[in-house]
């Protein structure tokens, strides 16, 4: 028989990563291979963003590339899956013909079945339902071989309602999966040779909250850090309202939690911070920045900000600057902000010119710029333990990895490193990446 091939794009964040690779193992199920080359292809799924308008015309515009191979092989089945499929649901069907799948964030565990009805039928399916059980991310996707790192997600949803945010639209109310059913899935990925797990939330500071087990974030984190064979344990992301204290904590106390914290900002003024409805102020960010480094003095924190919000002035804008000059982070992803159907800055007045956005985002943009690299200089001449993933991108003879503070680094080895931590003494801090020499440990 012939083979079947699966070809997977997939746009946005970590979390639609993740689902890609549970709807590459269930369609492996039914005897699909998977390929970078969409033209070998049988079946095409486009996941889906809808986070910013961008990322919706990029799901489109793929869309419309990878229709015109239906054209020429009719037998080709195209899924529409994601967030933005969960928005439009039979919709994507009346902007694009002959799409055959579309289904939303809570139905891939019922890939295989709509699978069946689209090629028994031949007829478009569209499922966008939304379940309140926990079957698509329970779905076990096993590490390609030679792995090291693994997402994990231990919570669906969330109920933060930010005014600018999709988020609570398209994937639901907040609900977390139970710890006996986290441990157990990376107890069984450290089993398959994974060392490095990625716990994903849209707010993983909540974890458990909603359950009244009393299972909270520092507590399943602790019982991740006794699983055997796992080294690092990275989580994402956290909002700083529920960043508590015991967690902070957990910086200096919990081996395995790498110190690495991704705490989004948005915004360094008070007054859009409200607006935003964030629930937390500049000061109280600024207090719980300090606080993580009083307890791990080299824990690298990155965020995320938002320029342009409705009703943001130059002053606003500077206070989001001035905030970004006192904490000096590691990173930061910044957007201009992209107005979202249905959300309640949809509503606010304010809305600030695009020119204007644009102008703003350079800026800062520009500045982060410098403190990252400053901070990646201040590295050169330190020994960072590096856990090694794979070959370098660049260099046949350079593997590449991070440090515990999530900062790339390559140098000169071979691919026996894989898999292992190595001591790495860095000798260049560049924008994007450090490179180092490797010391015997
Ligand atoms: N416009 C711009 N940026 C947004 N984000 C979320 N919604 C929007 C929007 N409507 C950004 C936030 C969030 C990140 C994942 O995307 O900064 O933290
Ligand atoms: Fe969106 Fe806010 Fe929820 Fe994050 S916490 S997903 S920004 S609503």
């Amino acid at each position: 028989m012939r083979k079947k091939y699966l070809h997977i794009t997939t746009f946005g964040c970590q979390m639609n990563v993740h689902d890609s690779e549970q709807m590459a193992v269930l369609l492996a199920e039914q005897g699909y291979e998977q390929t970078e080359d969409s033209t070998k292809a049988d079946c095409i799924l486009i996941n889906t963003c809808s986070i910013r308008e961008k990322a919706e015309q990029k799901a489109f515009s793929e869309l419309g590339r990878l229709m015109k191979l239906k054209e020429k092989n009719p037998d080709l089945i195209v899924g529409f899956a994601g967030c933005l499929a969960q928005h439009l649901g039979a919709r994507v069907h009346s902007r694009v013909r002959n799409v055959d799948l579309v289904f939303g964030t809570h139905n891939i565990h019922r890939l295989p079945e709509m699978m069946e009805a689209v090629q028994k039928e031949r007829k478009p399916v569209t499922e966008v339902g939304f379940s309140s059980s926990l079957h698509s991310l329970g779905i076990f996707a096993p590490p390609r071989d030679g792995a090291i790192s693994a997402f994990v997600s231990i919570m669906q949803g969330c109920d933060n309602y930010c005014a600018y945010c999709v988020v609570p639209y398209l994937r639901g109310p907040e609900k977390s999966r139970e710890p006996e059913d986290i441990v157990g899935e990376i107890e069984k990925l450290a089993g398959c040779g994974i060392r490095e797990v990625t716990l994903l939330g849209q707010n993983v500071n909540s974890y458990g909250k909603k359950s009244g087990r009393g299972d909270d974030f520092v507590s399943l984190l602790k019982k991740i850090n006794e699983i055997e064979g796992i080294e690092r344990i990275r989580f994402t992301t956290s909002h700083p309202k529920d960043l508590s204290n015991e967690l902070i904590g957990c910086f200096g106390s919990l081996r395995k939690l790498c110190r690495h914290i991704h705490l989004p900002v948005q915004s360094g003024s008070n007054r859009i911070l409200k607006r935003m409805n964030r629930g937390y102020t500049a000061e109280e960010y600024l207090e719980k920045t300090a606080r993580l480094r009083r307890v791990c003095p080299e824990i690298s924190i990155t965020s995320d900000v938002i320029v342009g919000f409705p009703g943001e002035t130059r002053k606003d804008y500077q206070e989001t600057i001035d905030m970004m000059e006192k904490i000096r982070f590691d990173s930061v992803f910044s957007f201009k902000y992209s107005e979202r159907k249905g959300t309640a800055a949809g509503a606010l007045s304010g809305k600030v010119p695009e020119a204007e956005k644009r102008q703003r985002l350079k800026e800062l943009q520009a500045l982060q710029d410098r403190h990252t690299q400053e901070k990646n200089t201040s590295l050169e001449g330190s020994v960072q333990e590096v856990l090694v993933e794979g070959p370098s991108r660049n260099s046949r003879q350079d593997m590449t990895g991070r440090t515990s503070c999530w900062k790339i680094v390559n140098f000169e080895g071979r691919p026996e490193l894989i898999g292992r931590t190595v001591p790495v003494r860095i000798s260049r801090g560049y924008l994007h990446s450090l490179r180092g020499k490797q010391i015997s440990s």
